[in-house]
């Protein structure tokens, strides 16, 4: 039998001077899985080659609450082939259980094992597109398809703006100035931690805000952020509401949502520091 070719000794860790390092076949695989990276959610913001990519597609597939379009499908509403083939990815779950219980994480791991093996078995043969909100690798949910088919399938990520980038460019402030520290945190932290990364930066990016912006709030006036911070529902998307958030009934916030303090470092000014 000849001897299959070696792939990269993952020990070794990457040689940079190779340029992005991606763990690359052999694959058996003739086809691969693509994943569109869609941008905030105004159309008008996806890069030029997803808009190619996503309507060029045979097969395509997007995660989705049962019951609800999915976003990312809405974001590419009358772009596909009329000949695409749909693949809904439904979540089990989302939060129905606490994210760290080991319901949650069994369920989840079924999820993607089984999506990861009929996507897996459907680029055999194809190209399959898998859209993502935003940018693929960050916080993307098809992260965890992507560690489950890189060994297996050639697998293409194509970056999007991420939901943050979008927010903030609506919101009408930059968010960084001069050596501002800009921290993204989860809002699924433990409100120590969030008001500790609160404290020791000048800006800040609260994702996965939903039903935890209640904890959120509550860490920003504890740092005294909240008369700074600034709620962003479904940025660059239809329905977008841009308001400060002191003042607001926490209790009511969509999935879409961010929340963002603005940096002021700084800047270079006539008669400022010399
Ligand atoms: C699982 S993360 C996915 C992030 C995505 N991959 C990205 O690049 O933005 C979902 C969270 O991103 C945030 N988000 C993403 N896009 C948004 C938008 N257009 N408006 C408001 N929040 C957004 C929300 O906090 C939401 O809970």
């Amino acid at each position: 039998m000849p001897e299959q070719a070696k792939g990269p000794d993952l020990a070794k860790g990457p040689d940079l001077a190779k340029g992005p390092y991606l763990a690359k076949g052999p694959y058996l695989a003739k086809g691969k899985v693509i994943c569109a990276g869609l941008g905030p959610g105004d159309p008008d913001l996806m890069s030029v080659k997803s808009d190619r990519i996503v309507r060029a597609a045979r097969h395509v597939a997007y995660f989705r609450k049962p019951g609800r379009p999915g976003m990312a499908r809405q974001i590419v509403e009358g772009m596909l082939r009329a000949d695409a083939v749909e693949y809904p990815m439904e979540y089990p779950i989302t939060t129905e259980v606490p994210v760290d219980s080991p319901e949650y994480n069994f369920q989840l791991a079924q999820f993607y094992d089984l999506w990861a093996q009929r996507l897996a078995a459907l680029a055999l043969t194809e190209e399959v597109v898998v859209l993502c909100e935003g940018d693929p690798f960050l916080y993307g949910s098809f992260q965890h398809l992507w560690s489950r088919l890189k060994a297996q399938t050639e697998v293409e990520v194509v970056a999007g703006i991420p939901g943050m980038v979008g927010c903030w460019n609506r919101a009408g402030l930059p968010i960084t100035w001069g050596d501002d520290i800009l921290t993204v945190l989860a809002g699924t932290l433990p409100e120590a931690e969030l008001l500790a990364q609160m404290q020791s930066s000048d800006a800040l990016v609260v994702m996965k805000t939903g039903r935890n912006l209640p904890k959120v709030a509550r860490a920003l006036a504890a740092a005294g952020r909240l008369e700074d911070a600034v709620l962003v529902e479904r940025g660059t998307m239809s329905g977008e509401r841009i308001r400060p958030l002191a003042g607001l009934d926490a209790a009511d916030c969509p999935y879409f949502a961010i929340v963002l303090v603005h940096g002021h470092g700084r800047r270079p000014q006539i008669g400022g520091p010399e």
